[in-house]
């Protein structure tokens, strides 16, 4: 879990960027955090303790379709992975977000008080889960984006399937939304934070 870009160290315990996302899931109290895209649920594991160890509880919906290899296919598998950590309040999906958009369960969504976008890291991608849960958002919800402190190439659907990583690019167009505050920090492969501007 610690190669994937958020900057953790195991020699001083140090869950680097992991120590963010937990400490704006203990701020923000959100009932609902939702988590697109996971190597092996570091983000996911670190928000659902976080809002477990909230008075108010609170759920983490993860949404993965398994793309790189088998890990989030087998939904007792994913179970006992997360029993491991002893986390119970994850709701995993096999699906892409665009998939998740379909089903009853999206429509039935209550509010989602963090976003956090880890998914295929192409420009329209990323457009496409940001716009997908907006309008779920409650009004001082945070959204992370990864992996935006760079363009690059990567190859972790195959070597025959490398593609450029322009997250980057999408958080440039977000920071021209005059309703939007964008911060980016340049901390291991980067995470962008962002909120709508208080009206
Ligand atoms: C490997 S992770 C990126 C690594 C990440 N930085 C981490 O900390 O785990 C990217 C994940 O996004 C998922 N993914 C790819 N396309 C997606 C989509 N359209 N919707 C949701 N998830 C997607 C893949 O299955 C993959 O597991």
């Amino acid at each position: 879990m610690t190669q994937m870009g958020h900057g953790q160290r195991a020699e001083d315990a140090n869950l680097g960027l992991g120590a963010l996302y937990h400490g704006l899931a203990r701020a923000l109290r959100p009932a609902r955090a939702v988590v697109i895209g996971s190597w092996r649920g570091f983000v996911p594991i670190v928000l659902a303790k976080a809002l477990s160890e909230n008075l108010e509880g609170g759920e983490v919906v993860f949404i993965d379709p398994s793309m790189v290899d088998d890990f989030w296919r087998d939904a007792s598998r994913v179970k006992s992975w997360f029993d491991r950590f002893e986390v119970v309040n994850i709701r995993h999906y096999c699906l892409t977000t665009q998939e998740f958009a379909q089903t009853q369960d999206y429509g039935n969504l209550g509010p989602v008080g963090l976003l956090y976008v880890d998914g295929m890291h192409t420009f329209e991608q990323a457009r496409i889960d940001f716009e997908c849960f907006r309008s779920k958002l409650t009004p001082e919800a945070v959204v992370l984006f990864h992996d935006s402190a760079r363009v690059r190439s990567s190859s972790i659907y195959g070597t025959d399937r490398r593609y450029e990583h322009r997250v980057k690019d999408y958080m440039e167009l977000l920071r021209l939304d005059p309703g939007l505050e964008v911060l980016s920090l340049p901390v291991a492969d980067g995470v962008t934070l962002v909120r709508q501007r208080d009206q």
